[in-house]
């Protein structure tokens, strides 16, 4: 048996590139959003791995790499398990991966409609340090078009939800996600939900849609359309301006951004928005990630 049995392909956030990788389940439970084409594939079907499987791969780690530090829970949600069964997988980490600091995962805010505080308390307790959500806007008419199946409200229950339990969140916004028409309230909206959640992490992307936009304009009636280079800089300059947050580490780092942009909000806005302001003012004369050298 290998070390661990992946089901490709396997994302994981950028930040997790040192982690264990432990693929709970396959796919997302959800797979509807309209932008996304991550979980499409026929293998990619929604599925949880037996408790069997996942321990005896737990071992098998603790055999070959017994100092593994850290531990993502793949694959697209992996927050769709039962507190049952994710308290199982981290009991077995606890159990066989003794060095490990930290475990995190995906996590959708449908997936704690039916979790408690406590629960989720239970969870930070086994180990659970981290969860990403994928936010992407925090205005309901962008979130409808793209089929998100959340809300500016379900969204924030469910991260008020995390920071009540103690368990650190990184939030993605999806920077051009409304296009030219809907840029405004998107930028302002995604703004005022982050700054009401306050969370440990921020990230921005921009949208990619290599699988082309047939999908995606559905959504919009074909009437979506994309933001140029300047547009996602102006949409990150009025995003930026409108966030009020305490200690929120920022990154829009990804490969997806043209313009790289890392700090600490509050602390650091005025400078982020100097370096948004200048690459608008001029956008060859900043070190600006090339079109080529942009990725998914
Ligand atoms: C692997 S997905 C999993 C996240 C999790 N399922 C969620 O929705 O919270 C991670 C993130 O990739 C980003 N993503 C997905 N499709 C994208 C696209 N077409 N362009 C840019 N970013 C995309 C979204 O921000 C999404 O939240
Ligand atoms: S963005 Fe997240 S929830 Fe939406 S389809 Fe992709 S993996 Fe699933």
């Amino acid at each position: 048996m290998n070390i661990v049995n992946y089901i490709e392909p396997l994302y994981r956030p950028p930040s997790e590139a040192r982690s264990l990788i432990l693929q709970i389940t396959n796919g997302c439970s959800y797979n509807q959003c309209t932008f996304c084409s991550m979980y499409r594939a026929p293998q990619k079907k929604f599925s949880a791995k037996s408790e069997q499987d996942v321990s005896a791969e737990i071992v098998s780690v603790s055999r070959r790499i017994p100092s593994v530090d850290r531990v993502f829970l793949a694959d697209g949600d992996a927050m769709a398990l039962s507190i049952r069964r994710l308290l199982h997988v981290l009991g077995c980490i606890r159990t066989h991966l003794s060095s490990v600091r930290r475990v995190s995962a995906y996590c959708l805010p449908r997936n704690l409609k039916n979790k408690t505080v406590d629960q989720l308390v239970q969870l930070r307790d086994a180990g659970l340090q981290l969860v990403y959500v994928g936010v992407e806007s925090g205005d309901d008419e962008v979130l409808e078009k793209v089929c998100k199946g959340e809300t500016y409200q379900s969204t924030l229950e469910a991260l008020n939800k995390l920071k009540a339990a103690g368990i650190s969140v990184s939030v993605m916004v999806l920077n051009g996600l409304g296009g030219r028409l809907l840029s405004t309230q998107h930028a302002v909206n995604s703004a005022r939900l982050v700054s009401a959640a306050q969370p440990q992490y921020l990230s921005t992307l921009v949208l990619s849609l290599p699988q082309g936009e047939a999908r995606f304009q559905q959504g919009f009636a074909g009437a979506y359309q994309p933001l140029n280079q300047l547009e996602l800089f102006a949409e990150m300059e009025l995003f930026v301006d409108n966030l009020h947050l305490d200690k929120t580490i920022f990154r829009s780092d990804h490969a997806s951004n043209y313009l790289v942009l890392k700090g600490v909000l509050g602390r650091d806005k005025a400078r982020l928005l100097a370096q948004v302001r200048s690459a608008i003012a001029d956008p060859n004369a900043t070190g600006l990630r090339p079109e080529w050298a942009r990725g998914f």
